[in-house]
Order: structure tokens, then sequence, then C-alpha cells
């Protein structure tokens, strides 16, 4: 195959800038399709003519056989997954997608060989706007919310910009990265190196619920300590942080306490991806409405959305 370059327009969307919005149904190739640890794999798809796309989009994958356009038999509902990285040859784009297999979709994901076809649509929803006057990253994920801020890493980094990773599992066993020799100390907290971040110089900060990887905390806990010890670096820093709602609660109120932009990136159950189930409905604040909140839809308005604007009950 063709040399693969990273996709040259993910350096995110600046801030207020819209996305193309360009979509489309694609039927993909498996390329590599492998397990990362208990429960995760990473999916490499091959698609042809894929749209421009940026870090915190998604696609919707049909979890069945499709047939030659795309579609299958039935009314089997996609599934919403991250990008977790993109490269592109030519017409072809490479697509990684980590996922856990936890139920029927998942499962038959995982079972998908090389070569073997998979329905795609995408890209879907908002990306990370990249605030332009912050030099600073600060990367907070969990367990399945790591993909797109790996491919956000990958993004920064080629734009030159400094970040540092925050990565939580519940166990060793259950982190979908890729281990690397080399453990360093940033202030009293040891670094692991994964492969995902290392590969761009983005150092990991990790911690587990048992302690058997990095220390033995939650990650905003953790993300809080580091915080404490490069205060000096707040008005220069950006959060971006994806992964179970209330990691990424505990993660937008330090942010927020500190006044540091921070952007989130939320999941809701997702039957369309585009707009039109109303199945995936976020509380926004909405000083104009007479509760002083109204919804707003994870898959057009979100999945990424400014901490200031959601409702944290
Ligand atoms: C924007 C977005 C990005 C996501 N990115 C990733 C990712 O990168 N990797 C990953 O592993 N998972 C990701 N998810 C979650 C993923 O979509 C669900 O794990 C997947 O749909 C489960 O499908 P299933 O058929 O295996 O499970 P099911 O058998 O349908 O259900 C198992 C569990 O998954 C939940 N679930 C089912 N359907 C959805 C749905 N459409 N959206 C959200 N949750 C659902 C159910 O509530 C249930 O708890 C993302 C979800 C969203 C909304
Ligand atoms: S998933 Fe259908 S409107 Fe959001």
């Amino acid at each position: 195959m063709e040399r693969m370059e990273k996709d040259d327009v993910v350096t995110g969307a600046a801030p207020g800038s819209q996305v193309s919005g360009s979509r489309g149904l694609f039927l993909s190739r498996v390329v590599r399709n492998e397990p990362l640890c208990r429960e995760h794999f990473r999916l490499v798809l091959e698609v042809d003519d894929f749209p421009p796309a940026a870090p915190g989009q998604f696609v919707q994958i049909l979890c069945a056989e499709p047939n030659e356009l795309g579609w299958t038999q039935g009314a089997f509902i996609r599934r919403p997954f991250s990008i977790g990285g993109l490269r592109r040859g030519g017409r072809r784009c490479e697509l990684d997608i980590l996922y856990r297999a936890l139920g029927t979709g998942t499962r038959w994901l995982s079972r998908q060989r090389k070569g073997e076809p998979v329905s795609v649509l995408g890209p879907l929803g908002r990306p990370f706007e990249i605030h332009a006057d912050r030099e600073i990253a600060w990367l907070v994920g969990g367990g399945i919310g790591l993909p797109p801020l790996i491919w956000l890493a990958q993004t920064l980094s080629a734009a030159g910009r400094r970040a540092v990773a925050f990565c939580g599992a519940r166990s060793a066993d259950f982190m979908p990265l890729t281990r690397v020799a080399g453990v360093e100390i940033v202030g009293e907290q040891p670094v692991l190196a994964f492969e995902e971040f290392a590969s761009v110089g983005v150092p990991v900060i990790t911690a587990t619920d048992d302690g058997s990887l990095g220390a033995a905390a939650r990650v905003p806990d953790v993300f809080a300590r580091y915080l404490d010890q490069h205060a000096g670096q707040i008005s220069s820093a950006a959060i971006y942080a994806c992964g179970p709602e209330p990691m990424i609660r505990a993660t937008a109120q330090i942010g927020l306490a500190h006044g540091i932009p921070t952007a989130v990136c939320l999941e809701r159950v997702m039957a369309c991806g585009m707009g039109t189930c109303q199945s995936c409905v976020v509380r926004v604040h909405d000083a104009a409405a007479e509760e002083g909140w109204r919804y707003r839809l994870c898959c057009t308005d979100g999945p990424v959305f400014d901490a200031r604007e959601v409702v944290w009950d």
C-alpha cells in the first residue's frame, strides 16, 4: 500500500469555526482487528474518499453484514464510535477505531477479519476546538473515552503543541493502550510510556481504580494533584476530556473552578447519529428558556461541548 499520511485537515477546528458537514456512507475493508487488552480491540478500516475529519468526530458503524451498498436487510441500528486516528494515502484513508466488545454489535465487530466489508457512515458530529491562545493541552480520559484523545494528541503534536495525557481505567487489563518500556517522574507522579502517546512525544500519567497500573486513584483526582503542582501553567492550558460521565463531570468541575477552557466529549445512546431520532439529548444552560436550560443533540451539536454549557446535575 502507498505511504499513508496524517490528514492535514485534522488540526482540529478553530474556535467558532464551522465543520464542513461533508459526510457519506462508505463500504470499508478491515485492515486489522486485534485485541488490545481484556475486552478492547483496535480496528483499522480502509476507506476510499473519506471526507475531511477532525478529532472528536465519530462514525456510525453497521455492526452486521452489509450488502454491496453498505446497508443490510432488517432494521439493525448502527453503533457510534469515535475516530481514534486517521491516515491518508492518495484516495485511500485508514481509520482507527478502538472499541470495547460488550454487546451484540461490538461482539459482531470483534469477529470481523482482514478484508471483510464494514459499512461506515461519517464523519459525524462536531470536533474539538483547538484554543490557539493556549499552548498546553491537558487530555483527560478514561477507558473507551481515550480514542478521540489519542487522535487529538497526534494532531496537537503535529501542530507543535505541548500536551500531557491523564489516562484512567478500572485496572491494568482494561487499559486500551499499548505499553512500551519506560517510566519517568513528573513532579511526584510516575509517567508510564504508551505507544499511542509516546510516538508523538506526549507523556501519560496513569491511574487505575485498583492500582494495578499507575496511581491507585480516579483519573480526575490524579489530574487535580498535577494541577496543584503545575499551577503556573493554568493560564496557558486548555482541558480536553472524554470518558465515563462521572469522570468527565469531575474533570469539568476542576476546569471550571480554575477558569480553564474545558471541552468535554460526551456519549449518549444514538440511533441515527444525524439529528433525526432525538434519542441523544444533552441539557445545556439557556438563560432565555423558562427553566434556564434546553436540550441540544449530542450527535449534531456535540459530541464535543464547552463544559460551561452543560447542565451538570
Ligand atoms: C459519540 C460516541 C462515541 C463512542 N465512541 C466509542 C469508542 O470509540 N469505542 C467504544 O468502544 N465505544 C464507543 N461508544 C459507545 C458505543 O457506541 C457502544 O459501546 C456501542 O454502541 C455498544 O453496542 P453493542 O451493540 O455492542 O451493545 P448493546 O448490546 O446494544 O448494548 C450494550 C451497552 O451499550 C450501550 N449502548 C448501546 N447502544 C449504544 C449507542 N448507540 N450509543 C451509546 N451506547 C450504546 C447500552 O446502553 C448498553 O449498556 C461511543 C458512543 C458515542 C455516543
Ligand atoms: S442520534 Fe438521532 S438525533 Fe442524535
